[in-house]
């Protein structure tokens, strides 16, 4: 388990990360998302021990480490934001030269096992720099499985991948998840729906929002509902009028006596579609279709801020 604890970091003045709380649960696949910038790299690096922070700890099974960076290490697999390799290297090369360097008894075992783990062995004997961005990534996945840590920390390890190679890492990853505790840090929302058990939201150095990726989801459908009703139109807004969870609405006629609508829901832990659907029962409308247009992942982050902001200025 990892617990993250008020951890601090500035570059000179410029805080990259404030007073971060959080924790991995064994077993969690725990998905950090945030825009660029956000502080995600600086957070995995101090969980790692690269990167001291200026407040705060972190520890690993109860292992501080800001204490004890090499007991805590033992603990973690990581595979960096830029997942440095040397590019004359080969695998087999790299990965024996690792191995020594994390002090992997057994190197042979371990090295047949981390090649089965991410399906590297076609590629063991070609240089690094001539492989693809996938199978780069399965190498540094490898490289960090080789002293068979309980924990993973993969910063964005998607990134830069084409959408087929970005299948493979996310499955390589779930079959992962099925033995390793994981932190996975993404800008990408449906990533983390896909793969994380929980997620954390970090916009601007801050925590702003925690929860499961279905719970996020329903806090986050600060977008549009689109309906079609078959009903008058005058029906349509006096239901509409009515509900309190409107925060407003546009409608327009169609062929066949239907009404199109576009609807702002306020937001809330309710997904606005359920309101809709009930809405329209009380009142006796036909609803032919229902659809949900999501906030841009930008819009969820700046209001997430906003309503953690003013949480604050209520307190
Ligand atoms: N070595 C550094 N010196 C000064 N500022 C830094 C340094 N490293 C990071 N920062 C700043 O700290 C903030 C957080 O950066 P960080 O790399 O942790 O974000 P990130 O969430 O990983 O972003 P990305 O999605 O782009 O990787 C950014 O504003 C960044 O410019
Ligand atoms: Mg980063």
């Amino acid at each position: 388990m990892i617990e993250v604890l008020s951890v601090s970091r500035y570059y000179g003045s410029f805080p990259a990360v404030q007073d971060v709380t959080f924790q991995v649960q064994s077993g969690e696949i725990l998905g950090f998302l945030g825009p660029n910038g956000a502080g995600k790299t600086t957070t995995m690096r101090m969980i790692t021990g690269f990167l001291r922070p200026t407040r705060g700890d972190v520890r690993i099974h109860d292992v501080s480490v800001v204490e004890h960076p090499l007991e805590a290490k033992q603990y973690l697999g990581y595979l960096p934001e830029d997942n440095p390799l040397y590019p004359e290297y080969t695998p087999r090369e790299y990965l024996t030269f690792r191995a020594g360097l994390y002090q992997v008894d057994h190197v042979q075992d371990a090295l047949d096992r981390v090649v089965e783990r991410t399906g590297i062995a076609r590629v063991l004997d070609r240089p690094i720099g001539e492989l693809s961005k996938g199978y780069r990534q399965r190498v540094g996945l490898a490289a960090a499985l080789l002293h068979d840590p309980e924990i993973l920390i993969l910063d964005e390890p998607t990134t830069g991948l084409d959408p087929l190679q970005i299948v493979e890492i996310r499955e390589l990853i779930r079959e992962l998840g099925k033995e390793k505790t994981i932190l996975l840090s993404t800008h990408i929302l449906p990533e983390v729906q896909q793969l994380a058990h929980r997620v954390i939201i970090i916009h601007q150095g801050r925590i702003v929002a925690e929860g499961t990726p279905e719970e996020l989801a329903r806090r986050t459908a600060g977008g549009r509902v689109r309906a079609l009703f078959r009903a008058e139109r005058a029906a349509v807004e006096q239901a509409l009028r009515s509900g309190d969870w409107v925060v407003g609405f546009e409608l327009r006629e169609e062929a066949g006596g239907r009404v199109a609508a576009v609807v702002v829901p306020r937001l809330q832990d309710e997904d606005p579609r359920e309101r809709l659907f009930r809405t329209a029962v009380e009142h006796g409308l036909t609803l032919l279709e229902l659809g949900m247009e999501g906030a841009s992942l930008e819009e969820v982050f700046v209001h997430l801020t906003e309503e953690r902001e003013s949480r604050e200025e209520a307190a």
